[in-house]
């Protein structure tokens, strides 16, 4: 397999019609790598957000391609869609989306039974994502209990839970203050480099770009001409 995760081939995306049309993304091209950590940066409204859902298969492209381990997503029918995000994709929202009626464990076990994943091989699996992200003790607490650093461990455990390759981030470290950011930051870090995940976060949080293996920036839904968005290695 190549070690690409995700291309995207000149990429737009509109939203609205008539006079009320408004490009969000204009002819975006863009590789991610297995192993590498990319960042997106870029000014709110720019196009980071509709970016990373197009990449997730979350949104669809008006023009472009994007392929996933070398598959083409953009015709695919939603049924088709909603496999390839099960097997490949996390998806880290900015807000979240936590169940609130269910503990941790309730939260990762929905996840896993979404894949198939049931009974006791689902407890210990859902136990296993707890434990990576340091949160075993928190099993039976419910999200409205836990700091802003524990749900966003909770909402990375639970885009782990179906072992997927490429784990894509919203603004993970927006609403954490520098201790729990760095916490995170080292902990998307090590999923890239141990496991060789294609991690894409998003932010405009400069004290995490450190971090990153490469940065691309956007600005009114163009990457900006500096940023290397092709390897060429
Ligand atoms: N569902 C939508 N409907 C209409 N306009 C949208 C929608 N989502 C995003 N936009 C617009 O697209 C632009 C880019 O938004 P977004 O990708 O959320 O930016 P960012 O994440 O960089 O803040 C903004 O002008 C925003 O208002
Ligand atoms: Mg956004």
């Amino acid at each position: 397999m190549s070690d690409v995760a995700i291309t995207i081939r000149n990429v737009s995306k509109a939203f609205g019609s008539g006079a009320g049309r408004q490009y969000a993304l204009r002819d975006v091209s863009l590789d991610i790598r297995h192993g590498e950590i990319l960042m997106l940066m870029g000014p709110s409204g720019s196009g980071k957000t509709t970016l990373l859902s197009i990449m997730g298969g979350i949104l669809a492209p008006t023009a472009g391609d994007i392929t996933v381990d070398g598959v083409s997503i953009a015709a695919m029918s939603r049924r088709q869609l909603a496999q390839v995000r099960l097997a490949s994709i996390g998806f880290i929202f900015q807000e979240y989306n936590l169940f609130p009626t269910l503990d941790c464990m309730g939260n990762l076990l929905v996840a896993l039974d979404l894949r198939g994943i049931r009974g006791a091989t689902a407890k210990k699996t859902a136990m296993d994502r707890l434990t990576d992200v340091g949160m075993a003790d928190k099993a039976r607490e419910y999200p409205a209990k836990l700091s802003g650093g524990q749900k966003q461990r909770l909402a990375i455990a639970r885009a782990l839970s179906g072992n997927p390759r490429v784990l894509l981030a919203d603004e993970p470290t927006a609403a954490l203050d520098s201790e729990n950011g760095l916490r995170i930051m080292a902990l998307l870090q090590a999923l890239a480099r141990e496991h060789g995940r294609a991690v894409v976060i998003v932010t405009h949080d400069n004290r995490i770009t450190g971090f990153a293996d490469r940065v691309v920036r956007i600005e009114d839904g163009r990457l900006h001409p500096d940023s290397p968005a092709e390897e060429t290695a």
